[in-house]
């Protein structure tokens, strides 16, 4: 399956019941073929987020993430899924409690992986490197403009997300695990 296939697939899945199961196999079969994909997607060697296709009920993206950064907890608001094609996500995950949001189990995801997440799931990604990581985001929805929410990375205090604050949030690594 090429990104092209894909994402036809995706789109034709967005509206029906089962989109979520449907669009994950499709993800799953995608990245299955990792290297072959690796070789035919481009490399920025940079921080990016090109939009492949956004409707009100779906959007792809190509992510890059360079190793080295921490980037902030945010949500989504929208059922999210991410595959691997090289490199890897680390993915710092969070719970709310009565008094805001507190560290949970977190997960790496390296290439050919697929990782599924609900709309109102926390996280926080970095790449452990030390390769870029590129993954293809897919959010069943316009995640341009949804309203979410976006965490300081030392408060954990809770504030709308904005990509100017996003980037403001961004940390170096520091090697704390
Ligand atoms: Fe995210």
């Amino acid at each position: 399956m090429t990104l092209d296939d894909f994402i036809a697939t995706a789109k034709a899945a967005a509206t029906a019941d089962s989109a979520a199961l449907d669009i994950r196999n499709a993800l799953n079969e995608l990245v299955s073929n990792h290297e072959t994909l690796a070789q035919t997607v481009p490399l920025h060697n940079d921080d990016i987020d090109e939009v492949l296709f956004e409707d009100d009920t779906l959007t792809v993206m190509l992510c890059e993430t360079t190793p080295g950064v921490d980037q902030a907890p945010h949500d989504h608001q929208l059922q999210t899924m991410i595959g691997i094609i090289d490199g890897a996500e680390v993915h710092r995950f969070f719970q709310r409690t009565a008094d805001g949001i507190v560290p949970a189990k977190g997960r790496t995801i390296t290439a050919g992986d697929v990782l599924s997440m609900t709309p109102d799931a926390i996280h926080a990604i970095g790449a452990p490197g030390p390769e870029q990581c590129r993954a293809v985001h897919v959010y069943l929805g316009r995640i341009a403009t949804v309203e979410r929410s976006l965490f300081h990375p030392e408060t954990l205090a809770e504030e709308p997300l904005t990509i100017e604050r996003y980037a403001e949030f961004a940390r170096p690594v520091t090697g704390a695990t």
